[in-house]
């Protein structure tokens, strides 16, 4: 009988050894190609002769460059379309979606408007199904922020690192991380936007040293890594309630200061200069937030690798 594919969903859902496994894949790979013009493939070439199709239900820049990009250096090839463009966006049942493009690639790449859309390809597909952001989760980010985090500063494990802003999906991505990896995670969110309960539950239960609170100075105290997120996600209605309960979260110098001497800073991007955090911060000395641009790139082959069964 032939496997199930290799979904990769929310990182709640995955062993932390594969997690591990793709973090270590993901730094040998970088390390390889160090120097090569970009589009050249890897030696090994993981996704020669494979497709990966991406459908997009919202904008993005860095999720559809960098997949496109991971597919080039894994060897294969892309199909990307806008949801609008298929007969999707005429309600065709995206279980129907699932069935026709599992003929015809190798993985799919979903950016949903709704988590459950993302859930029901897969439930449909033979092949992989990646989350490439949903309204509830943004899974490849996290993988590439930890990647980024463990370049600059060693093991995640042990580490405390510390979101303060939105309760939204990059947050509970980091939430969903957390006990897999063994690091602490603060979060300081206003009470209105605070992160999803499940979530937390779940971490509870796995034993994950995760605390949520409304106070970004406690959450900043002492860490290793400050980070936030956009207050108005794509796809949120109240922009104006979100700025004014979100004003006291913005992290500036003062915020950073409360952090480790070394702490390094985050941002999914794209950002908002002068709401989540000031130019000073995001364009400051501990800012790593091209490093972590770059680095969805190479996470997302060795996700792309790892949901193949390549490693
Ligand atoms: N961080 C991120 O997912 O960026 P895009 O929306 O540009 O893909
Ligand atoms: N939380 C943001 C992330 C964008 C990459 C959003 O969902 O719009």
């Amino acid at each position: 009988m032939s496997q199930p594919p290799r979904h990769f969903l929310d990182l709640w859902k995955l062993e932390g050894s594969d997690l591990r496994a793709i973090l270590e894949d993901a730094k040998r790979r970088k390390a390889a190609r160090l120097g090569w013009p970009k589009g050249r493939p890897d030696e090994d070439a993981p996704g020669e002769g494979r497709t990966l199709a991406m459908i997009f239900e919202k904008n993005s820049t860095r999720t559809r460059f960098s997949f496109d990009a991971a597919m080039r250096q894994l060897g294969g090839d892309v199909i990307i379309s806008n949801a609008v463009d298929m007969q999707l966006g005429r309600g065709e049942p995206i279980e129907d979606t699932a069935r026709v493009l599992s003929r015809m690639v190798d993985a799919v790449m979903l950016r949903s408007n709704f988590h459950q859309d993302a859930e029901r390809l897969a439930m449909s597909s033979t092949v992989p199904v990646i989350n490439g952001l949903s309204d509830k989760s943004h899974p490849c980010q996290i993988m590439a922020d930890l990647l980024t985090i463990e370049e600059h500063r060693g093991p995640v494990a042990g580490k405390t690192l510390a979101y303060v802003g939105d309760g939204n999906n990059v947050c509970a991505s980091f939430i969903h991380a957390a006990p897999k990896l063994g690091f602490r995670l603060n979060i300081a969110c206003p009470a209105v936007y605070h992160p999803d309960l499940q979530d937390l539950a779940r971490a509870a239960q796995e034993q994950g040293q995760v605390f949520a609170s409304d106070d970004p100075r406690e959450a900043v105290r002492g860490a290793d890594v400050v980070i936030t997120d956009t207050w108005v996600s794509m796809g949120d209605t109240d922009h104006d309630e979100r700025l004014d309960a979100l004003e006291p979260y913005q992290v500036d110098e003062q915020l950073m200061d409360l952090a480790r001497n070394d702490a390094v800073f985050l941002h999914c991007l794209p950002a908002h200069r002068g709401e989540e955090v000031t130019d000073e911060v995001i364009d400051g000395p501990q800012s790593l937030i091209w490093d972590e641009a770059e680095n969805r790139l190479h996470a997302q082959k060795s996700i792309l690798a790892w949901c193949f069964g390549a490693i």
